[in-house]
């Protein structure tokens, strides 16, 4: 129970890595307030949550329009008593070829990623200076560290939240505020379930460890960041890619061959 007594809002807990982060906190003893687009997914996990004995705040909204998330995370705060935890988890991905990218599917990106992490992260640290503490966890992408292929948006979305990650984690230590970043690898979700099947296999094939992470690595890395344990963490990112980055697409292709006995 390691986040007994507390309240995290996890946005995009609708589904798929959100939805296992909100699941796990209210295993560990945290109230959650789920903030997600989708009314029928973000109810879903309300019910669960409860299931499991914890109080609940169910909001559908969406995080790049700024006047909706400053109503949504003092609503939240008000209903469950505080704000100690903020996950910034919800996202979109489509790809598009770099001369084909749209003006629309470019701003898209940002506005979700991008802004919507800024708003959810300062209305939600304007309430955590109320008590002096706070966990902010953003939900990046090893897409911010390397260039993604067809997903310029994305990348550059990513990219842009390491970089708020360590600026509003000096902006907000004063405050007993710590911000930091995950970075995950390809994670088994219905996101990437959208990919071919072969594409998604020859991705798996290129990590290290031969297979696509669970959204419960994601959970369990995201739990170790908002854990008051974890107060000397400040505007890092930490990268959850089954080795991805650190091997480097020489060394993977290498060790590709050596494991086909080539
Ligand atoms: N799955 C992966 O391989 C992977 C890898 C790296 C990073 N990520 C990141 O992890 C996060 C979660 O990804 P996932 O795979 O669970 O995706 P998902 O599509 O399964 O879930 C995303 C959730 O966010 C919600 N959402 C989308 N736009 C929103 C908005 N404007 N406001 C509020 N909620 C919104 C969706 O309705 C959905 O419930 C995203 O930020 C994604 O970029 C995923």
């Amino acid at each position: 129970m390691q986040l007994q007594g507390q309240v995290a809002l996890v946005t995009g807990a609708g589904r798929g890595i959100g939805k296992a982060i909100a699941l796990r906190f209210a295993r560990e003893g945290a109230d959650i307030a789920v903030v997600e687009l989708n009314g029928e997914w973000a109810q879903t996990t309300g019910e669960e949550i409860k299931r499991l004995g914890r109080r609940v705040f169910v909001k559908t909204a969406d995080v790049s329009d700024y006047e909706q998330i400053q109503a949504t995370v003092g609503e939240a705060a008000t209903a469950l008593g505080k704000l100690d935890i903020l996950v910034n988890n919800d996202g979109i991905g489509k790809g598009q070829r770099f001369l084909e990218i749209s003006k629309e599917n470019w701003e898209r990106h940002l506005n979700i990623h991008l802004s919507g992490t800024f708003y959810c992260a300062q209305a939600a640290a304007r309430e955590m200076v109320k008590q002096k503490y706070g966990r902010i966890v953003n939900i990046a992408s090893v897409a911010g560290l390397m260039g993604p292929i067809d997903l310029a948006p994305y990348g550059a979305a990513k990219a842009g939240i390491m970089g708020l990650t360590r600026a509003a984690a000096l902006d907000l230590a004063d405050y007993g505020i710590t911000v930091n970043a995950i970075a995950p690898g390809p994670i088994d979700t219905e996101l990437l379930r959208t990919w071919p099947a072969d594409a998604l296999r020859e991705r798996a094939q290129h990590l290290p460890v031969a297979r696509l992470g669970t959204v419960e690595e994601i959970a369990h890395a995201a739990l170790f960041l908002a854990s008051p344990d974890s107060g000397f963490i400040n505007g890092a990112v930490l990268v959850v890619d089954g080795g991805s980055v650190a091997a480097g697409a020489y060394m993977v292709e290498k060790y590709r061959r050596r494991k086909a006995g080539a």
